[in-house]
């Protein structure tokens, strides 16, 4: 194994950091570009195989530099509430398309082809109503967020076909797990449930709470990125990570409820726009790649979070 570093954008974040941490265990050498507005340079341990550039996706020279020497990339950089792309699409553009564009420019001027891209569920909008959706389910991103992740998989197929990438593309459904940040109310919805259920303050639901949201644990997810990273051949065309499996808002904070022996109160609020309904993926694609054997259930994974295990 080459010592040259592996590089993740955005890997001070929630996936990121978690993703640096199972490549240091492995003995893997990596190199973080990330901005900090919502990672932290405290999700990062101090290691002499680690390095941290801070700067911004949106920077080319930046993006160049640290590229440069490079065997592989895993692309995190990005706005990731969609809410926020939602109230500012410019300014989240830049990260989550001018981002994907700078990277796929650096790469193939340094000659660097593996990219492992944090594509979305949000690309497949409302067209899941109900059922799990495969990949070929026609597209309908409904938010700015969704519409940057949608072109960029167009983008880092480009370069596939023109100069030679290596593009493995995945379509996260709903993450959760430690370092995920509740801070903002655009956080995602476990790290805000769990967080808020501990320090016994109130917590708003939007909409009726029917809604239904396939959630990974960090771990099984982290440990598929790894294996991208590391196989021999990659298919091109976008795969899907999640369960298979739809919770409801409601299921979620019943589970909660029972893990901390209590709730604080609920309110119900209207939903947000752009919402999306039910969220469920077709995994077949993911599994005949990358078998998960025994991925982590809702409990199991909330008391690890909550540090109840
Ligand atoms: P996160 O906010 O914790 O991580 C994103 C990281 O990117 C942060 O460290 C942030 O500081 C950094 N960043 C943002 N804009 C940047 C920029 N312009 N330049 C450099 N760094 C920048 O979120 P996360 O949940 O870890 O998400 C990681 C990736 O996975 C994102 O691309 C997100 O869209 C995608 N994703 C996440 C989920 C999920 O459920 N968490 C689901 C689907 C896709
Ligand atoms: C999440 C990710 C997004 C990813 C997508 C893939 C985050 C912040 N967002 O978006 O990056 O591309 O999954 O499927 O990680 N909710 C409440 N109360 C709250 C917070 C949220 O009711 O306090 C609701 C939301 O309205 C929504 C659901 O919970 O109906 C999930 O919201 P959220 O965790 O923000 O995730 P997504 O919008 O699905």
């Amino acid at each position: 194994m080459t010592d040259s570093p592996v590089l993740i954008t955005g890997g001070a974040g929630f996936i990121g950091s978690n993703l640096v941490d199972a490549l240091l265990a492995r003995g893997v050498a990596v190199r973080v570009l990330d901005n900090l507005s919502t990672g932290k340079q405290g999700n990062l341990p101090r290691n002499p195989r680690l390095e941290l550039i801070v700067g911004d996706v949106a920077d080319p020279g930046c993006v160049r530099k640290a590229v440069r020497g490079c065997r592989a990339v895993v692309h995190l950089a990005a706005v990731a509430s969609v809410q926020a792309s939602v109230n500012d699409p410019v300014g989240t553009h830049k990260s989550n398309l001018i981002g994907t564009l700078n990277l796929c420019e650096a790469m193939r001027e340094a000659g660097v082809h593996r990219v492992v891209y944090a594509s979305s569920a949000a690309v497949y909008g409302n067209n899941g109503e109900g059922e799990s959706i495969g990949e070929d389910t026609p597209k309908a991103p409904l938010t700015p967020y969704a519409a940057d992740k949608l072109a960029s998989e167009h983008y880092l197929d480009f370069y596939r076909r023109q100069h030679g990438l290596e593009p493995v593309i995945f379509r996260f459904f709903n993450v959760y797990g430690p370092r995920q940040d509740p801070s903002s109310p655009y956080s995602g919805v476990i790290s805000i449930f769990t967080e808020r259920a501990r320090q016994g303050l109130p917590i708003t639901v939007f909409g009726d709470g029917e809604q239904t949201r396939d959630f990974i644990y960090i771990g099984d997810l982290v440990d598929v990125l790894v294996r991208a990273l590391m196989a021999g051949q990659v298919e091109s065309g976008a795969m899907n990570v999640g369960l298979n499996r739809a919770t409801t808002l409601n299921q979620l904070l019943v589970i909660i409820q029972d893990l901390l022996g209590g709730l604080p109160s609920v309110e119900y609020q209207p939903a947000r726009s752009g919402d999306i309904r039910h969220s469920r993926a077709d995994n077949s694609r993911l599994l005949a790649r990358y078998p998960l054997s025994e991925p982590t259930g809702m409990r199991e994974g909330l008391a690890k979070l909550m540090d109840l295990s």
